[in-house]
């Protein structure tokens, strides 16, 4: 059985967003993870307003710094078909912890949500969920340059 729901935020009052059919789309992104350096793989998937679903996977370099987060990489494919609004992330790990996404991945998120749900679900089977704005608080946007 999984483990009850931790973080901050109940979870989504929100029925456009269908939490396990995203889970499961970061689970089969999970699957093409590569993370051979590390040893961590992780899936990502992200539904714009529309309802479309567009995920992504860790992909690692023998050039560690070039190393590309499965958050970023499933953004890179939604704004790539015309995605620009983005309403909830789903990340899945081959680790047994629920991994938040790492600061990169909040800022380059935030560029496409207002607010977004991230939902986040390790090996266990167990999930946590955060809202955007509370794991990125002040963050730098476009209006920012204006
Ligand atoms: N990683 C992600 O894919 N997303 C995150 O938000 C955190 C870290 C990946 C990058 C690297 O391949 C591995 O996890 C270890 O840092």
């Amino acid at each position: 059985m999984n483990a009850p729901p931790t973080g901050a935020i109940p979870p989504p009052s929100d029925p456009e967003v269908d939490e396990a059919a995203l889970l499961a789309a970061a689970r089969g992104a999970l699957d093409a993870a590569y993370g051979p350096y590390s040893g961590v793989r992780v899936g990502a998937a992200v539904q714009d307003e529309d309802g479309r679903v567009f995920a992504g996977c860790n992909v690692e370099n023998a050039s560690y710094g070039l190393t590309v987060c499965a958050e970023r990489n499933a953004v890179a494919r939604a704004v790539g078909e015309g995605a620009r609004r983005l309403v909830a992330v789903a990340i899945a790990t081959s680790r047994p912890d629920r991994l938040p996404p790492c600061g990169a991945c909040r800022q380059v998120l935030r560029e496409f949500s207002e607010e977004l749900l991230v939902v986040s679900e390790g090996s266990d089977g167990g999930t946590s969920r955060w809202r955007l704005s509370e794991l990125l608080p002040q963050a730098f946007r476009a209006d920012d340059l204006a």
